[in-house]
């Protein structure tokens, strides 16, 4: 039997540059999706997988992120003198076990592979996940426990992945499973950023994964890969011949880029509509804004006949 998924690593390390200049002074991952930063999400999710352990990999500048998990006593004294039970309860969330957090820092950024690896000795010798908080999913039951699940009944690595358009392949890890289809598919090949005539299928990797000890001793010894950073997809990949024990799982559920303006904008629209009390507001605003887009469009069509 597999053994169990406790520790997650959630590498912060980049300087979120697609953000600039709000991620000059703040973490991307302090950022919210409604009244939530994206860190909290990637909380949530793996605490709900069985996660006990959290291990941040962080750089200068990123101490927002360790205060937002610190105890907060002068606030919390004010909202329990106004007695604001709602905004007392919503603060519990950043809640965390005296010792289940870990910092550690990625003093150079020199890719993700290298972020993971640089919290080698608090991973130990054990499987252990890894999420990247700027991929937010929403589904039913959450991306890492459906993946958990999954990994009690095959063991070795799993990579969450999602079909995406061949035109976008190239800014993805892409697998290779052989034309094979269903949840868990068994990896051949695996290559990080192929031009688009060379992709292998259209099965992206996406930022979950329960890895095995293994792919840090891969990490240790590995030479930067493409865009010149050490790539976590490498490492895991030569897992494939040596032990072929990398499996594709295909989450239920989707999945928004929130490293992207474009894909943060998309989910702050589906999480705000997701709300009960902002929904009847904030959908009369869209649905108005789309009116008076269409607008336009329908004078000119009527003008041309
Ligand atoms: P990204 O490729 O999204 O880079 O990293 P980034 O710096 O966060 O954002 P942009 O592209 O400049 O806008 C994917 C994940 O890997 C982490 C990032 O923090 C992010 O969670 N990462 C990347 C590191 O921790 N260290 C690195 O050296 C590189």
């Amino acid at each position: 039997m597999s053994r169990k998924v406790t520790k997650a690593v959630f590498p912060v390390a980049g300087f979120g540059t697609r953000f600039l200049p709000a991620t000059k002074s703040v973490p991307k991952e302090i950022l919210p999706l409604v009244d939530r930063p994206l860190i909290q999400y990637a909380i949530d999710e793996a605490r709900a997988a069985g996660v006990k352990e959290f291990i941040f990999v962080t750089s200068r500048g990123k101490s927002a992120l360790e205060d937002y998990f610190d105890g907060a006593p002068e606030l919390e004294a004010a909202l329990h003198e106004g007695k604001k039970t709602a905004l007392i309860e919503a603060l519990k969330q950043t809640d965390m076990d005296s010792g289940a957090v870990a910092y550690v820092r990625q003093q150079e950024r020199r890719g993700l592979g290298h972020a993971v690896w640089c919290a080698r000795r608090l991973i130990g010798d054990e499987p252990f996940a890894v999420i990247l908080p700027d991929d937010v999913i929403d589904a039913e039951t959450p991306c890492l426990k459906q993946m958990v699940e999954a990994y009690a009944e095959t063991g070795g690595n799993m990579v969450a992945t999602m079909e995406v358009p061949h035109a976008s392949v190239s800014s993805y890890g892409i697998v290779d499973v052989g034309g094979q289809t269903g949840t868990t598919m068994s990896v051949r090949a695996m290559v990080e950023k192929p031009k688009a005539a060379d992709a292998p299928s259209n099965f992206a990797v996406i930022g979950r994964y329960i890895l095995t000890p293994n792919v840090l001793k891969n990490l240790e010894k590995l030479e930067a890969g493409a865009g010149g950073e050490v790539q976590l997809t490498d490492a895991i990949a030569q897992e494939i011949g040596r032990r072929g024990d990398v499996h594709a799982f295909r989450f239920r559920g989707q999945r928004f880029d929130c490293g992207s303006k474009s894909g943060y904008l998309q989910a702050t629209v589906a999480f705000g509509l997701a709300r009960d009390e902002l929904r009847g507001e904030f959908l009369d605003y869209l649905q108005t804004t789309l009116d008076s887009l269409r607008e336009p469009l329908r004078e000119k069509a009527v003008a041309r006949g």
